[in-house]
């Protein structure tokens, strides 16, 4: 699906870009739209998204009660070492469900910047390289992180046991009677620890096994409501409306001179679209856009190393805890798996709510959006830096009329 919407949209750009060529040749009004642009536009709305798609690998995804547990799991600091730490420690409700530092802080601090939560059921991949190709799974990993959560699976079940059970139960069926007892709370597999390693394998296979499916379980109720988090109708979305019905005096109502040219530029001549694509503006694919990488902790592979852990992950699509068919996995099963193309290449961000959502980039490297936009300016694609970045140069005004545009993309984020 998203492959083929992806043709779709190269086939439209092309068009376009030939007649925009035509068009600069005379001035125009801001306001003014050529069929071509319009085709384009609309291909942006939010009211384009498409239904909400339902995870084949996750056949809680559509429960409404999952959706309740999970919203209560997001929130519960218990799930923590320290009791501190829930997934909206770093996913803040009242700040689109991301935070305002650079790099995140759980237990203790990791190596990149949050990333908003608004509209992912419509990803394919998750984290800043993708190396999870579920949400029930990307969530499985903050909580065995150390730097995050930092517990393990085994007590994550004894949790759910403790705080949960009749919640749990009525949607998952009887807990395993052994989570009562006395285990090695510590266990889990972690290829970096022995003694934590040790413990895991102390458990019996079949144990080790009743744990991991409490634990994706967890992840899908998680889920299910991280699924239902949406981004609303912004000005941007009310903009198109007017170009659709052709209202220039609306039109002018709603965006400036400046946010017009901003977006003239954003669809045109700076080639934003050609990765900030779609009702979400972005492709959700990886893209090396030539970010400086941080001294510390040493460079960033980004994409380049999740494709083998997303391929080795236990969780994934085809993995026995998956409720997909094989044929549900072909995201998976057919990914670009060729890592040279893809050394520090990240996710590309929507960029729904971007301006009120600083610092930017994998690792917050830039605080403000006219540090980002200035960085577009001066990166040249070549080498490692995607083609795709082809603006071929951008003046002070240009800056001026993207950033106003980016304002406009602010709306309401609705979740359950
Ligand atoms: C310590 C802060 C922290 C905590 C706690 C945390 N996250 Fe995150 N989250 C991050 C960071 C940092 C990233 C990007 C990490 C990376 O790319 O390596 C991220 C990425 C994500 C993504 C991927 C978004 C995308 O566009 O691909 C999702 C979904 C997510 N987190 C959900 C959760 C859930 C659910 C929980 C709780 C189980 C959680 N997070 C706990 C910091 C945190
Ligand atoms: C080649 C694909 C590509 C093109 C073209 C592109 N971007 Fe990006 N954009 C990305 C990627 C990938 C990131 C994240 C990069 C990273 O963190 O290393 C990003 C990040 C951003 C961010 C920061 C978002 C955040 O949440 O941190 C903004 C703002 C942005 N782009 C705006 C633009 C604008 C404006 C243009 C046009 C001038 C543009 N982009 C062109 C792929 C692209």
């Amino acid at each position: 699906m998203l492959i083929r919407s992806g043709l779709v949209l190269c086939l439209l750009l092309t068009i376009f870009v030939f007649a925009s060529q035509a068009w600069s040749a005379h001035p125009h009004d801001v306001h003014d739209w050529s069929e071509q642009e319009r085709q384009i536009l609309r291909s942006l709305s939010l009211e384009t998204l498409g239904s909400l798609p339902v995870d084949p690998s996750n056949a809680y995804s559509a429960d409404q009660r999952a959706v309740n547990l999970g919203k209560k799991i997001f929130f519960d600091v218990k799930f923590s070492g320290n009791n501190k730490v829930s997934c909206a420690t770093c996913h803040r409700e009242d700040m689109d469900f991301t935070d305002d530092l650079s790099r995140a802080h759980g237990m203790g601090t990791t190596r990149r910047r949050s990333m908003p939560l608004a509209g992912l059921a419509y990803s394919s991949w998750f984290f800043w390289d993708g190396r999870k190709d579920s949400l029930w799974s990307q969530a499985l990993g903050p909580i065995e992180s150390p730097l995050e959560h930092g517990i393990s699976r085994t007590l994550a079940a004894r949790l759910i046991l403790d705080n949960y059970q009749d919640e749990y139960e009525a949607i998952f069926g009887p807990l395993p009677n052994f989570i009562g007892s006395k285990l090695p709370f510590k266990a889990r597999p972690d290829a970096d620890n022995p003694e934590i390693q040790a413990a895991w394998n102390s458990l019996p296979v079949d144990q080790r096994q009743s744990i991991n499916v409490i634990y994706a379980n967890v992840g899908k109720s998680i889920a299910a409501y991280v699924r239902l988090i949406l981004p609303g109708l912004s000005r941007f979305d009310y903009y198109l409306q007017a170009v659709s019905a052709g209202d220039k005096k609306v039109m002018a109502e709603l965006f400036s001179r400046d946010e017009a040219t901003g977006l003239h530029l954003f669809v045109g001549r700076a080639k934003c679209i050609n990765c900030h694509n779609g009702p979400l503006l972005s492709n959700f694919d990886f893209h090396n856009v030539g970010v400086p990488q941080p001294d510390d902790p040493g460079p960033d592979r980004g994409r380049a190393e999740g494709i083998a852990v997303v391929l080795q992950d236990e969780f994934n699509c085809l993995g026995q805890y998956s409720d997909a068919g094989k044929r549900d996995c072909a995201e998976l099963r057919f990914m670009d798996n060729d890592p040279a193309k893809y050394l520090g290449a990240f996710k590309t961000p929507s960029l729904r709510n971007v301006a009120r959502r600083p610092p930017y980039m994998h690792a917050g490297q830039f605080v403000s959006l006219k540090e980002v936009l200035r960085h577009y300016r001066r990166v040249r694609p070549g080498g490692r830096i995607s083609p795709e970045l082809a603006h071929g140069g951008l003046t002070d005004e240009d800056l001026i009329g993207l950033e106003a545009f980016l304002g406009t993309l602010n709306g309401p984020i609705i979740s359950p």
